[in-house]
């Protein structure tokens, strides 16, 4: 990075900022916390901080799970109304020295995810500073004065605008690495496509993309909590085939695909086989944290199930639960993924997503049960109200697991 900074800005979801301090005091205890308001935080640099920590920096340095975006500040932009605030703006960039390649304009959440139906993004307060940005840019720097709706490319110095309000802006600086770097606040410009049946389509695009896990079609996804079906939607679209988990009733349009099949019960009804030829897992049960891993526990342990990796969405009831998300990691881990990752998207509301592959040993086997597969048998309200029957399992506490069996070797990967 060039120009010596002395302040970090980091960006998140409203309401995650309790957790991103409390994770940054963990992980980087020599950054100082400064200034913040919902969604954006900045934090001062010290000189015991490594070197690479500025010359190397990205989001991903941070070891992060709640930072969306960071970079380093210029500082605020003065002035009183929009024009004073975007020449000020170029003067904090002209002052910088910096060859600055891309622009990036966006503003911080300005209420939580899921309030109002708020899915964090490009705002229209967002695209008419950056118009007027572009607009009035001094000669010298190489961007038009329409937006390119492009993400700046890897390696590209990008000048950033955080809006904070109207008459707020904060100015920085990044260069741009990995995926999420690359867009203004690391937002994604999404829609939902239409045909799609629920918002969470978006939510298994974004962590398909994120965590990167090679899917390929024809392999076999049991998804657990997969009502009404927008993720399953976004996994039979890239050709996999979809076996679907959950009481509530899936929309019409998911169970006519050929490559469905639906499980309607809840994930501890549901019959080993369903497991044993899956290649992949994913979860979006409204429960509490444990109770998911209970189940994912529960599908890895099946005898004969050979996951490839799994991706969960964690849902964090509380925003305390989040200072529990390194012993939830640590759970996962024990579980033998060799990588594990977790970061709150985009799309998330108050939850994260976890990805985990690379499965090194298996879950300690237990015993096969046998599963009666009559559906008959179950009540009825058992399947239509899912909190009833786990309440017992939510409220007890996450038992360490006894030690795993040593890794297998020769292991054949399904499908
Ligand atoms: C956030 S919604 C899932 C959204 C879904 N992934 C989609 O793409 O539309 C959570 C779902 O979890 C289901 N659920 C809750 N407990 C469950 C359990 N024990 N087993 C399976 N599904 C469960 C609920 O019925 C609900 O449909």
């Amino acid at each position: 990075m060039p120009s010596t900074p002395t302040f970090l800005y980091v960006t998140c979801q409203n309401g995650a900022e309790p957790a991103l301090k409390a994770e940054l005091q963990r992980e980087w205890p020599e950054l100082r916390f400064a200034y913040s308001r919902p969604g954006f935080l900045t934090f001062k640099l010290s000189p015991d901080l490594p070197e690479s920590f500025v010359t190397q920096f990205d989001v991903t340095t941070l070891r992060s799970v709640f930072a969306r975006s960071a970079g380093f500040t210029l500082g605020r932009a003065k002035g009183t109304t929009l024009e004073e605030l975007a020449r000020s703006v170029w003067d904090l960039a002209s002052g910088a020295e910096i060859g600055f390649q891309h622009l990036h304009v966006w503003q911080r959440d300005t209420i939580p995810a899921g309030h109002i139906e708020f899915v964090p993004g490009p705002t229209m307060l967002s695209r008419s500073i950056e118009q007027l940005l572009r607009a009035s840019a001094p000669s010298g720097f190489p961007w038009g004065t329409k937006s390119t709706s492009q993400p700046a490319l890897p390696g590209q110095m990008v000048l950033d605008c955080i809006i904070i309000d109207e008459l707020e802006w904060w100015v920085g600086y990044h260069r741009a690495e990995t995926m999420f770097s690359r867009w203004p606040g690391g937002l994604l410009e999404w829609e939902l496509p239409p045909g799609i049946v629920s918002r969470a389509y978006l939510k298994m695009e974004e962590a398909l993309l994120w965590s990167g896990l090679p899917m390929q079609a024809g392999q076999r996804v049991v998804e657990l909590g997969s009502a009404p079906g927008g993720a399953s939607q976004a996994l039979l679209n890239r050709g996999l085939e979809v076996t679907g988990v959950d009481p509530a009733e899936m929309h019409a349009d998911v169970l006519a695909h050929p490559k469905f099949k639906h499980v309607r019960k809840k994930n501890k009804y549901v019959p080993h086989e369903f497991y044993r030829e899956a290649a992949w897992l994913t979860s979006d049960i409204n429960m509490p944290p444990n109770y998911t891993l209970d189940a994912v526990e529960g599908a890895l342990s099946v005898p004969g199930a050979r996951l490839l990796g799994v991706l969960l969405t964690l849902k964090l009831n509380e925003w305390s639960v989040a200072e529990q998300v390194p012993e939830l990691l640590d759970r996962v881990r024990s579980w033998g993924f060799r990588d594990v990752r977790a970061r709150q998207l985009q799309f998330n509301r108050q939850e994260i997503c976890v990805s985990a592959t690379n499965w090194a040993k298996p879950v300690r086997q237990r015993p096969a049960k046998v599963i009666k597969p009559k559906v008959a048998d179950e009540p009825k309200d058992r399947e239509e109200s899912p909190e009833q029957p786990e309440s017992r399992e939510r409220k007890r506490p996450h038992k360490p697991r006894p030690a795993a069996k040593p890794p297998r070797t020769g292991r054949q990967r399904p499908r």
